[in-house]
């Protein structure tokens, strides 16, 4: 039997991912590692551009990641982030419906839901 991954745990797949990020412009490397409900980890990485605007943080290449393997809302349980999540990746982490995000945050490892991260958000409800 498999050992479920824990918190911890998939905070280590992120931090492992990050050493992967292409960040030669700020040097700040990010990594995502997100748990599914079947048990697979999709890994992302923050991945910038000369045109700086134009980079991608690492909670969105994973979750484009995911999306793009066939995953929905609601197939994601968890994500681990090496940093505290920027507002737009906050918004795309509530799209997506995980059910808690744990972060690095200073010294701490801090654990909120998406809607903690985000209250009063516009999602679909919004566009009725
Ligand atoms: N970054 C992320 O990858 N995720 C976040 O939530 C915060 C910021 C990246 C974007 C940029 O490549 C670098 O960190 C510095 O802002």
């Amino acid at each position: 039997m498999t050992q479920p991954l824990s918190d911890a745990d998939l905070l280590a797949r992120a931090d492992a991912a990050a050493v992967r990020a292409y960040a030669p412009y700020s040097r700040f490397h990010v990594g995502c590692a997100i748990l599914a409900r079947d048990g697979r980890v999709i890994e992302g990485v923050n991945v910038e551009n000369a045109s700086y605007p134009l980079g991608m943080c690492a909670e969105r290449t994973a979750l484009a990641r995911a999306i793009a393997e066939g995953y929905r809302p609601g197939d994601l349980v968890a994500a681990a982030i090496t940093a505290s999540p920027c507002g737009g990746c906050r918004q795309w982490l509530h799209e997506l419906g995980l059910e808690r995000v744990v972060f690095r945050h200073g010294d701490r490892v801090v654990t909120m839901t998406p809607d903690e991260l985000l209250p009063k958000s516009f999602d679909s409800s919004s566009l009725a």
